[in-house]
């Protein structure tokens, strides 16, 4: 388990609320429920995945509220759940996140009187405008009578954005959380499939989606690095686009179902997945050059792009690193009207809303 894992609940956290993890990204609306069959085994019930109008979200706000919660109604629709709470993320973007240490054997109130004066320094909005969280996290290396907290704080209006589409859309947010720490959650699924459970192990987690890359090492559970940059499908859709003459639409369709003209592989195709396979080795010296770590075990892809047929292997080519497609369904039972095949195309750009639904079981 995440030992950082922050709930950061902005205070609506109804401890094992039953509830759907809901993703609001840049191209879709995806919405995941769990269910719990024993002791960390679950089972997927049911996921939706609804795509969203153009620009309705961009770099992660939410620049159409109507639009979205419009999407949000049709997924929930289609989704079939009789839960009406969800747990969502915000962006990490969005998040400023610090750690610090303050001394152990307080009462709550106390603590969060200092932590709400520690943030003051830092965070450059009036403390009004903000939603701040904290956790402690244990034991500061310092003595055993201080503890570390990481406290946790975003804009009020980008939670109270978020909370207004999923209202509009007839659910209720009880937990916010943070994209990235949902990506944790959710490798927590996929690491039974690595050697030794992942254990001890440098694992990158590339979650490569429609705009956004995001770039995260972790090992035992723990993040030890992350960045993030504008690259994602929506790049490949244009060069599509350019390439044969099409629409937005028909370039999105064309590439995920095939049915372009011979030379899409050999002109279009494959310059993108170099510059994608480029990326990856790049972040990875990223990792290398600002810590001391100098080997990674394992790469996971992520997010729609992960999907392109063959990408594990030329990453694993030009990395020389073992590269797998996540999923996070494998080794979970399913209703048989989700088709295995759909769910295998489907699950990489599923890890935060799954990572979400696994909320409803926290302890
Ligand atoms: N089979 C496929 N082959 C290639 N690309 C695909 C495939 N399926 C989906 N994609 C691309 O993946 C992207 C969507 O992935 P994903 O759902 O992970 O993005 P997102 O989470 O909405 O974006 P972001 O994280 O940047 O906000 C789109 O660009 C889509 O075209
Ligand atoms: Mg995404």
């Amino acid at each position: 388990m995440l030992k950082e894992k922050l709930g950061l609940n902005f205070d609506f956290h109804q401890a094992s609320a039953p509830l759907i993890g809901l993703d609001i990204s840049s191209s879709a609306v995806k919405m995941v429920e769990l269910a719990e069959t024993g002791k960390g085994a679950y089972r997927l019930e049911r996921y939706v995945i609804e795509p969203l109008p153009k620009d309705a979200v961009t770099d992660g706000n939410i620049s159409n509220l109507e639009a979205t919660a419009e999407t949000v109604k049709r997924a929930y629709k289609k989704l079939g759940s009789r839960f009406k709470n969800v747990a969502m993320a915000l962006p990490v973007a969005m998040v400023i996140t610090k750690k610090i240490v303050l001394p152990a054997d307080q009462r709550e109130e106390d603590m969060e009187i200092q932590v709400e004066a520690e943030a003051n320094q830092y965070i450059p909005f009036a403390m009004d405008e903000v939603n701040l969280d904290f956790q402690i996290i244990g034991p500061a290396p310092s003595g055993a009578d201080e503890v570390e907290v990481l406290i946790a704080a975003s804009r009020k209006e980008k939670v109270e954005d978020r909370v207004a589409v999923a209202d509009a859309a007839g659910l209720k947010t009880v937990i916010m959380d943070v994209d990235s720490y949902a990506t944790l959650e959710a490798f927590g699924l996929i690491a039974p499939q690595l050697p030794a459970n992942g254990r001890d192990q440098n694992i990158a987690i590339v979650d490569i989606g429609a705009h956004m890359m995001h770039f995260y090492v972790i090992r035992n559970g723990q993040q030890l690095f992350s960045r993030e940059q504008a690259f994602g499908g929506n790049q490949l859709t244009q060069d599509i686009q350019r390439a044969f003459n099409l629409s937005t639409e028909e370039a999105e369709a064309a590439k995920r179902n095939g049915g372009l003209p011979d030379n899409y592989e050999v002109d279009v195709l494959q310059p993108f997945t170099e510059t994608l396979a480029l990326e990856v080795a790049r972040a990875l010296q990223f990792f290398f050059t600002s810590t001391t770590h100098t080997q990674v075990e394992h790469i996971l892809l992520a997010g729609g792009c992960a999907l392109i047929p063959g990408l594990d292997e030329i990453v694993a080519k030009r990395t020389n690193i073992n590269t797998l497609v996540a999923n996070p369904f494998s080794g979970m039972g399913q209703p048989a009207k989700i088709r295995p095949q759909q769910l295998a195309a489907d699950a990489p750009m599923l890890l935060i809303a799954t990572g979400l639904a696994l909320r409803r079981f926290d302890p």
